[in-house]
């Protein structure tokens, strides 16, 4: 396999793609581990990540995200991993995940993002103002960066999560055996 790449599979994208629950479907197909960056990440702060938002910013948040990165670095091994949708954006990150495994983007419409995260209370970035803006403008910035840090870009609009998540295997599964 390219770039010395390991045997696990990162889900990267936007805030209510489906990460988590692709993640843990794909996971069980796998017999792989599942494990998720902001849960990890929140276990290891011993605090919400609304609450490190809130007390001591963004950027305490992603220097927290980028040294969870570098540990899980050296331990994954058979595991799907899904990520914070901000991770992929500092390029040391992306460049890691690119190593740690087969990078999978869940690419999803702003209508569907919308949809999913209407109302929900517990992402920061979401809070206050127009959600319709806010999201456009984010997926403008982030959109590129999920594109050219992936190995691979599924577009999950109109899927079931059974679905993309069997899509995903047959791609990693052909990837690995190469
Ligand atoms: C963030 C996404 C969240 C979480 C934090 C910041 C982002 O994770 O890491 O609220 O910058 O997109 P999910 O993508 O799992 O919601």
């Amino acid at each position: 396999m390219k770039e010395n790449r390991k045997h696990n599979v990162i889900l990267i994208g936007y805030m209510g793609s489906g990460k988590t629950s692709v993640g843990e479907c794909l996971s069980k197909r796998l017999t792989y581990h599942f494990r998720d960056t902001d849960q990890l990440l929140e276990r290891k702060a011993g605090d919400t990540i609304n609450h490190i938002f809130a007390t001591r910013g963004e950027e305490y948040f992603r220097n927290l995200e980028t040294e969870l990165l570098m540990e899980l670095n050296d331990n994954l091994e058979h595991t799907v991993l899904s990520t914070g949708g901000g991770l992929p954006l500092r390029e040391q990150n992306a460049s890691l995940l690119r190593k740690m495994g087969y990078v999978v983007f869940l690419k999803a419409s702003k209508q569907t993002i919308i949809k999913r995260i209407n109302r929900d209370t517990t992402r920061p970035l979401l809070r206050g103002g127009d959600i319709n803006q806010k999201v456009e403008s984010m997926l403008a910035v982030r959109t590129p960066i999920y594109e050219r840090t992936a190995h691979k870009i599924i577009a999950t609009d109109d899927k079931s999560v059974d679905e993309i998540a069997l899509l995903i295997m047959e791609a990693y599964l052909k990837q690995i055996s190469k």
